[in-house]
């Protein structure tokens, strides 16, 4: 086999081989995963307040507002433990959306005092839903 076939081989498995790898990956988006991920994005806003660094926060707004959605199952799994509160579940995932939306601008415009506004607001969503559904949610997934 010439050098440059062994690469070319090479390459392709370890191609092969990642792309199942995230295959697998994609299957296992608990909820938990993508709070824990949130939690990441929220510290790295808390960074860049102190750090004065406006593309940081930017970044992590837009990471906020981009979260994986958890997996078909487990959404299944929640719709049927929240039954007829899933609207007001939707409501507060809501406002962790638009107060990151706020964040976002505000970082974009360089305004700390909106930054520290949207960010303080964006942790009372956290709190906000976990304080209504975090335990009976966090059941129903175990
Ligand atoms: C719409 C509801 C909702 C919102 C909004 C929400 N959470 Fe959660 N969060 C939950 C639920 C439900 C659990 C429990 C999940 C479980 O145990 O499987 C949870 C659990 C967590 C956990 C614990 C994960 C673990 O490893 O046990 C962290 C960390 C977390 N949330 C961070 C956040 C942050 C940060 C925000 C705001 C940016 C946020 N959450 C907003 C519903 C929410």
């Amino acid at each position: 086999m010439t050098p440059l076939k062994k690469v070319i081989l090479v390459s392709l498995s370890i191609g092969l081989f990642s792309s199942q790898v995230t295959a697998v990956e994609k299957q296992q988006i608990t909820f938990k995963k993508v709070m824990q991920g949130l939690l990441v994005d929220t510290q790295n806003v808390t960074k860049g307040i102190v750090l004065t660094d406006f593309a940081l926060i930017e970044k992590s707004a837009k990471k906020i507002l981009k979260h994986p959605k958890p997996d078909l199952a487990v959404r299944m799994k929640m719709v049927k433990a929240l039954g007829s509160d899933m609207g007001k579940f939707k409501a507060k995932d809501d406002v962790v959306h638009s107060t990151a939306v706020s964040l976002l601008k505000a970082a974009q415009s360089k305004n700390m005092k909106a930054v520290t506004q949207a960010h303080q607001a964006l942790i009372n969503g956290c709190l906000g839903c976990h304080s209504q559904f975090k335990d009976k949610v966090s059941a129903a997934l175990k």
